[in-house]
């Protein structure tokens, strides 16, 4: 477990998608850990538990839910059973992403879905599903996962960075469209964070991303859950419809 920001998240339930590794599962523990019941939705069962097992071996408290984002009937199915179990959402977090990255030449049809699928429809349907109990409840803090890609360019990542600029504009129109529900909507762009999803570069890549950080290093889950923490507070209630950067200067 990570060292997380203190918020009073007690007898909120928040769900979190994308839960079983790296941000995700840093996230769903830094929820649990201010006292949200975290709903963990992921697709990998196995490690699914193990987030869950994880959070409820620290006293806290979280369900698990198999769910692929990108797929209208288990996303509609995953929130029915959340809201039946917890009777209601108050923190909804997009953080399910893939990358399959490619210069635009030679990406496939089905690597420009995948990642629009999962990126994008994923955060859509998560947020179509949960939307309305938020409204009835006039209470609600939705914040999606983008990324300095959506920000600004980067070759080899047009699906990615497409995606992800998508997610920045769905931010900003569903902020307008449920702010008079007391609901807001943000994102979080983080810049290199030390994950499973950029172990997988070269070293030569992760130089380079390293030498492009004014701080010189990538971040770790725990600032990009911080962030997320910091949003999900009664704190952040005047803040909506924005963008938070957690690149360590990439973006300035
Ligand atoms: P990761 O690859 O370690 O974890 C991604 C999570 O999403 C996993 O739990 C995976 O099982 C889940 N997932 C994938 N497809 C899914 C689907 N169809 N339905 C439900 N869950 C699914 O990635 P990481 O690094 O933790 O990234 C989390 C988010 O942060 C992603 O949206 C990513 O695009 C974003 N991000 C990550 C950065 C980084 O440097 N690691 C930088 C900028 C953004």
């Amino acid at each position: 477990m990570g060292d997380f920001l203190q918020v009073n998240l007690k007898d909120q339930v928040a769900v979190v998608t994308g839960a079983t590794r790296g941000i995700g599962q840093s996230i769903a523990e830094g929820l649990a850990a201010n006292g949200a019941k975290v709903a963990c939705l992921g697709t990998n069962a196995e490690r699914l538990q193990q987030t869950v097992t994880g959070i409820n071996q620290n006293g806290g408290e979280a369900v698990a839910y198999l769910c692929n984002v990108a797929v209208t009937e288990e996303v509609n199915k995953a929130v029915k059973e959340i809201l039946e179990r917890f009777g209601k959402v108050d923190i909804l977090v997009n953080n399910a992403g893939i990358t399959r990255d490619m210069l635009v030449r030679r990406l496939s049809d089905e690597q420009w879905d995948d990642v629009i699928a999962i990126n994008l429809r994923g955060p859509f349907l998560m947020t179509r599903a949960c939307c309305e109990a938020m409204r009835k409840a006039k209470y609600g803090r939705i914040i999606n996962i983008t990324s300095v890609s959506g920000l600004q360019g980067n070759a080899g990542q047009s699906n990615y960075s497409a995606s992800k600029a998508g997610l920045v504009g769905f931010t900003r129109t569903v902020a307008l469209e449920l702010a008079n529900r007391n609901i807001t909507v943000n994102a979080v762009a983080p810049g290199f964070i030390d994950t499973d999803m950029t172990a997988v570069l070269s070293d030569i890549v992760k130089q380079v991303a390293k030498d492009q950080t004014p701080v010189g290093r990538f971040g770790q889950v725990e600032d990009v859950a911080n962030a997320v923490l910091f949003l999900a507070s009664d704190k952040a209630s005047f803040i909506t419809g924005q963008v938070l950067p957690v690149d360590g200067g990439l973006t300035v």
